[in-house]
């Protein structure tokens, strides 16, 4: 069977409250545009974390109302010491109360001053606990780690070259411990191969240096080695998991995430005289270290969470959905980083919102958009968060990505909510040119949990006229892609910028195009604002003046002289009509209206643009943001109203041989 279905049933229910598109605007206006500022319950479908969020089972459930909540001794103590033995294969287990204690333990008894801690990519929790311990976290992911276009299976891999160089420019005695985050948390959780983790415990093994696994997505990893790797491919998840565990010196887990609890978290290894120096430290802290901050119960939510942890339904089900998802975006044209995590998907909102600078904040633009149209709160990576840092002389570091992430908490939403979640990003995709960018108006104290912002020009959504298709055009019959069929040579531009990176991407487009004997007898001449642009402005016939508004006009060349001429018809026209729709269609794509024309004094436009013989300017697409037609001259906008017009199919195409067409219909 294709469909996923959930791998549980459902006898505890938390009932979610339907709300309005009024109730939610108005709790974005009360929360200031940021999104942790708003109550979980106006929130449909909370995608902000999946750390912590996830549901119990019932066997855990009962295990904590088991739970023996002696102060010493405690058999629950025992219980999740056992399990998780078990499943790490390490003597000394150390409960915290959650991974962030765990870090900041182990970092305490580890790093000193001055140190370096490399890793594939630090959590933000292990990077902050070894900057409290005075070392230098430092992150050395492989290079197809940042490329979005990139389907590496194992992105999660450290680049072992850089590792080896690092070790020795600065000396083994620099560097005490070299963690790997498994999966790695960017990229929603991208996973890191047995084979990596082997040179590393490799390497760090030649230099007497540690190697701790960070190991809160320590399930996915295994799931994707169990479906990608090839020495490993279909082998059980516990025996990759204890291989895993068995190549590195210990772990750091913060149970929150696969260990499918709300809270807890632990520290495992083999290291007796560590074991001796933590349990100290616990003592001074915390008094008898056996329950790390947490209630018996808590621990015993654990045992039973290591336990259901690598259940392989459990995992398919899970990995299976977040790929529903990311594949059903990005067949509609979303620009979804790939591949997708195991328990996250990201989609790149520069891509997305290709008229926002990264200063209007596009991932929390975006991250509010779902919000308004359907009460999704997904989480920004991006210029909010990671913005306003400086480097050590005080210059504003630039922000590499806007992301908005959906991470998916555990066992909690079932494929309908999903496919809530596909409907709504499509809603807001199909609209994103009327998503206004964001200001921040205080930063609080820490920027993206605190600060308070409200959208540019006053409205997230703003107006547009209405999008839906013509029903004239439903009669033209289905074709093969919607995008065919929302193209338009509508004729009203919005006065918004189009950035660089998608114009260049239509330009791309325009030369996959074929042509005949691959002559490709094109050129393009792109103007926005100019002497020359104002020059060609002036060579628009009649009835063409509102292409003076687009913010992009480009003239297409054909050479006849360099394409092909067969039986004595040359085809340059036809080569350059061929690429031309090829940018008209990748301009739908992008949100964007491209018209073509012919009405313009070619010998005039040539000057302007100082195009020499023989070539010749074919056409002009006016291009740019699609406009409110109420701002156009009654004339125009009559012709942009216009049902559209093409003739019944019989007209066009017979069959088999030539045969005489119907006189057309009056229209
Ligand atoms: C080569 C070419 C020249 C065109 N010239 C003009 C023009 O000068 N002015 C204009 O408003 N539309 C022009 N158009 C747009 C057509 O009128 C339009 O494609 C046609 O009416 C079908 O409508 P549609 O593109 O919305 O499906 C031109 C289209 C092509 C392909």
């Amino acid at each position: 069977m294709r469909t996923i279905i959930e791998p549980f049933r459902i006898w505890t229910v938390r009932p979610i409250r339907p709300t309005s598109y009024e109730e939610r605007l108005a709790a974005l206006e009360a929360g200031h545009y940021n999104l942790l500022r708003i109550p979980a319950r106006d929130v449909v479908v909370d995608l902000i974390t999946d750390s912590g969020t996830g549901a119990m089972s019932s066997q855990q459930w009962a295990a904590m109302m088991t739970a023996d909540e002696a102060y010493a001794g405690s058999e629950s103590l025992f219980r999740l010491e056992d399990a998780a033995r078990a499943l790490f294969g390490y003597r000394h287990v150390i409960p915290t109360y959650q991974g962030r204690a765990a870090k900041r333990l182990l970092c305490a008894a580890l790093v000193q001053q001055g140190c370096t801690v490399p890793a594939n990519t630090h959590l933000d929790t292990t990077r902050s606990a070894v900057r409290a311990a005075g070392g230098d976290p430092v992150e050395l992911p492989i290079l197809e780690a940042g490329r979005s276009d990139s389907f590496h299976p194992f992105k999660g891999n450290i680049d072992l070259d850089r590792l080896r160089q690092l070790i020795e420019q600065l000396g083994a005695k620099s560097v005490p411990v070299v963690f790997l985050a498994v999966s790695s948390p960017a990229g929603g959780g991208q996973p890191v191969s047995l084979e990596n983790i082997k040179a590393v415990r490799d390497l760090t093994a030649r230099h007497g240096i540690r190697l701790f696994l960070d190991c809160a997505y320590f399930a996915e990893n295994a799931y994707f080695i169990h479906r990608r790797e090839d020495r490993w491919r279909g082998r059980p998840l516990e025996d990759i998991a204890r291989e895993m565990f068995r190549l590195a010196d210990g772990v750091m887990l913060s149970a929150r995430k696969d260990g499918i609890v709300n809270t807890g978290g632990l520290l495992a290894f083999n290291d007796q005289d560590l074991a001796v120096k933590l349990r100290r430290s616990l003592l001074r802290g915390e008094g008898l270290a056996t329950h790390g901050g947490l209630a018996a119960r808590d621990l015993e939510g654990m045992a039973i969470g290591l336990q259901e942890a690598l259940d392989t339904n459990h995992l398919a089900h899970r990995l299976e959905t977040i790929e529903h998802l990311a594949r059903s975006l990005a067949r509609e044209g979303v620009p979804v980083i790939q591949p997708p995590g195991g328990h996250a998907v990201q989609v790149d909102a520069r891509a997305f919102l290709p008229h926002l600078e990264p200063e209007d904040l596009p991932a929390q633009a975006l991250a509010c958009a779902l919000y308004l149209v359907a009460g999704i709160r997904v989480a920004e990576i991006g210029s909010l968060r990671l913005g306003g840092r400086t480097d050590s002389r005080g210059a504003p570091l630039p922000v590499p990505h806007d992301l908005v992430r959906y991470s998916f908490p555990r066992r909690t939403y079932t494929r309908s909510h999903v496919d809530y979640v596909i409907e709504a990003t499509l809603e807001v995709f199909a609209n994103r040119h009327r998503v206004a960018g964001l200001e921040i108006l205080d930063e609080g104290d820490r920027r993206h949990l605190t600060a308070s912002l409200r959208p540019r020009g006053g409205k997230l959504l703003r107006d547009d006229h209405p999008r839906e298709l013509p029903p004239e055009l439903r009669t033209l019959g289905p074709c093969s892609h919607p995008l065919i069929e929302k193209r338009r040579s509508t004729r009203a531009f919005a006065d918004l910028h189009v950035s660089d990176a998608v114009l260049d991407r239509l330009l791309q487009s325009f030369r996959w195009a074929p042509s005949c004997a691959n002559r490709q007898p094109w050129r393009l001449v792109v103007t926005r604002r100019s002497a020359e642009r104002t020059a060609l402005d002036a060579t628009l016939m009649e009835g063409n003046e509102w292409a003076r508004a687009a913010p992009i006009l480009i003239a297409v060349l054909m050479n006849p002289e360099s394409a092909a001429t067969v039986h004595g018809i040359n085809y340059a026209p036809f080569d350059c009509g061929l690429a031309t729709e090829n940018l008209l269609l990748a301009a739908v794509a992008e949100g964007l209206v491209g018209h073509p024309m012919a009405g313009f004094d070619e010998p005039a436009a040539r000057q302007a643009l100082g195009v020499p013989d023989p070539w010749r300017i074919v056409a002009l697409v006016a291009l740019g943001f699609p406009g409110d037609p109420a701002h156009l001259d009654a004339a125009t906008r009559a012709k942009d109203e216009r049902p559209r017009q093409r003739p019944p199919i019989a007209q066009t195409v017979c069959y088999d041989r030539w045969t005489d067409p119907e006189p057309a219909p009056k229209a």
